[in-house]
C-alpha cells in the first residue's frame, strides 16, 4: 500500500496546503493598513505570527506587501541596507515602479535597475539616507501603498544596542518613527513582529514613546472549531484515519490549541501508524505520540534557551527556577514566587518578570494568585528537563 503522509510543517512558517487562514486576522490587518496605521503583531511564542505575515504578502490591489525575517542583521547599517535592497528587489518586478525607481537610482548615481536585476556603482552609501529618499520617491506614485513586514524586529534592535550602543538603537527607532509620521512617507506602512516582545526590548532602552503609536493586532490560539478545521486540512486525503472522538481526545490532550502543537501531534501519529502498519488511530496511539513529542524535545528546547538569550543572567535564572516549580507544583502561588525572589535576587522586579515575560510570552497563566503552565506539552517537557528543585523552608 502506498502510504500518504499528512503535509505537516513543524518549525518554519506554515504555508500552502497546511496553512489554516483565519480570515478575520487578515481583515483586521488590512482595515488598519487602510486607516494608515502601523502594526505590531502581539502574540506569545509559536502562535503563528510569521505564518500570518507570510500569508499577508498576498496583498489586495494597490498594495505591495513585503515580508522579511531580519533576525541576522546585527548593526544599524546592515539593517538599513537590508530594507533598502529588499525594497529595490521587490519593486523591480513591478511594471508600475520600474521606471520611476530606475530614474531615481540613476539620478542618485547609485547604479541601474531592470527587471533582471540591480547593478550598483561601487561606492559607499548611507543606506539610511537612501532609504528615506527612495520611500519619498515612491510616495509620488498615486494610490499605492507599500507594506513592509519585518519579522524578528526586536531581536535586531537588541543587537544594534549591543553592537553599536543604545544611542544607535534609539536612533533607529526614531528614524522608523519619522517614516511613520512624516507626510512625505505617508504611503508606507510598517509591520513589526518578533518572538521577543518589542515593548520589553524598548523598555530596556527607556524609550517606550518611540513605539507607542503602533496598533497592536493580536493573534491567539485556535478556537475549538478552528482546531478541527486544521485537523481536517492536515488529514484530508491521507492514509491515517482519525475518528471524531479521537480528534476530540487529541485536542483535549493538547488543551492549549496552538496550530504548532496540532501539527506536531499529527506528524507523530502518522509515524506511529506507519511503523505498526495500521491505518486507524487509537487513544493509546495519541498518548504515545504525546509522550514521544515531549521526549524528543527538539521543539521545546527553544523555550528555555530564549530566556537565557534575552534576559540578564539573574533574571533568566529566576524565570527558569519559577518555571521548574510551576511545572512540579500544580498552582504555584504568587507568594511562593515572591519568597523565591528573595533568595534568587533577580535584577528586574519579580512581578514584572512573571507578568511581562512568563505570562506575556505564553509560558504561564495566572488564576486567583496561582500559576499554571499554559500548555501541558511544555509543562511535561519542563518537568522532564528539570526533574528536581530545592525545597524552600
Ligand atoms: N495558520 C497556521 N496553520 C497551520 N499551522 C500553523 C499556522 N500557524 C502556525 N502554524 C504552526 O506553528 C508553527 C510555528 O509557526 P510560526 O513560525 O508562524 O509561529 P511564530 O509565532 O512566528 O513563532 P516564533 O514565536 O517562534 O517566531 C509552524 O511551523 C506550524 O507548524
Ligand atoms: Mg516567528
Amino acid at each position: 500500500m502506498d502510504w500518504i503522509k499528512p503535509k505537516t510543517i513543524t518549525g518554519s512558517p506554515a504555508e500552502g496546503d497546511c496553512y489554516l487562514r483565519r480570515q478575520y486576522i487578515n481583515d483586521e490587518f488590512w482595515e488598519k493598513i487602510r486607516n494608515n496605521e502601523h502594526i505590531l503583531f502581539v502574540a506569545p511564542r509559536r502562535v503563528g505570527k510569521s505564518s500570518v505575515m507570510k500569508d499577508l504578502e498576498n496583498s489586495p490591489e494597490g498594495c505591495v506587501a513585503v515580508y522579511q525575517n531580519i533576525e541576522s542583521d546585527r548593526n544599524q547599517r546592515e539593517f538599513f541596507k537590508r530594507i533598502f535592497l529588499l525594497l529595490l528587489d521587490r519593486l523591480k518586478g513591478h511594471n508600475r515602479f520600474i521606471k520611476r525607481v530606475g530614474q531615481w537610482i540613476k539620478q542618485r548615481g547609485i547604479g541601474e535597475i531592470s527587471a533582471e536585476g540591480i547593478k550598483f556603482e561601487s561606492k559607499e552609501l548611507s543606506y539610511k539616507e537612501e532609504l528615506l529618499g527612495l520611500i519619498e520617491e515612491l510616495g509620488k506614485e498615486e494610490d499605492l501603498r507599500i507594506v513592509m513586514m519585518l519579522d524578528e524586529f526586536p531581536d535586531v534592535i537588541q543587537a544594534i544596542a549591543k553592537n553599536d550602543g543604545d544611542e544607535a538603537a534609539i536612533e533607529t527607532l526614531r528614524t522608523l518613527r519619522k517614516i511613520r509620521h512624516d507626510k512625505e512617507f505617508k504611503q508606507f506602512s510598517f509591520v513589526f513582529a518578533g518572538s521577543v516582545g518589542l515593548r520589553h526590548v524598548v523598555a530596556t532602552l527607556d524609550r517606550e514613546s518611540l513605539i507607542n503609536d503602533l496598533a497592536p493586532v493580536r493573534i491567539d490560539k485556535l478556537s475549538d472549531p478552528e482546531a478541527h478545521e486544521l485537523l481536517n486540512l492536515l488529514l484530508n486525503g491521507v492514509t491515517m484515519q482519525m475518528g471524531l472522538q479521537e480528534r476530540d481526545y487529541l485536542l483535549d490532550k493538547i488543551t492549549y490549541l496552538l496550530p504548532y502543537h496540532i501539527q506536531l501531534m499529527v506528524e507523530k501519529c502518522d509515524i506511529i501508524l506507519y511503523v505498526t502498519k495500521t491505518t486507524v488511530i487509537t487513544r493509546q496511539d495519541i498518548d504515545k505520540a504525546f509522550d514521544e513529542v515531549i521526549k524528543e524535545g527538539r521543539n521545546f528546547n527553544d523555550w528555555e534557551t530564549r530566556l537565557t538569550r534575552y534576559l540578564v543572567k539573574e533574571d533568566s535564572k529566576y524565570c527558569i527556577e519559577i518555571l521548574t516549580r510551576a511545572a512540579h507544583i500544580e498552582g504555584y502561588t504568587i507568594q511562593d514566587a515572591f519568597n523565591h525572589s528573595k533568595k534568587a535576587a533577580p535584577v528586574t522586579g519579580y512581578k514584572a518578570l512573571l507578568d511581562d515575560i512568563l505570562i506575556k510570552d505564553g509560558y504561564l497563566v495566572e488564576e486567583n494568585g496561582r500559576y499554571f503552565f499554559l500548555s501541558p506539552f511544555l509543562r511535561e517537557w519542563w518537568k522532564n528537563r528539570h526533574p528536581e528543585f530545592e525545597i524552600e523552608d
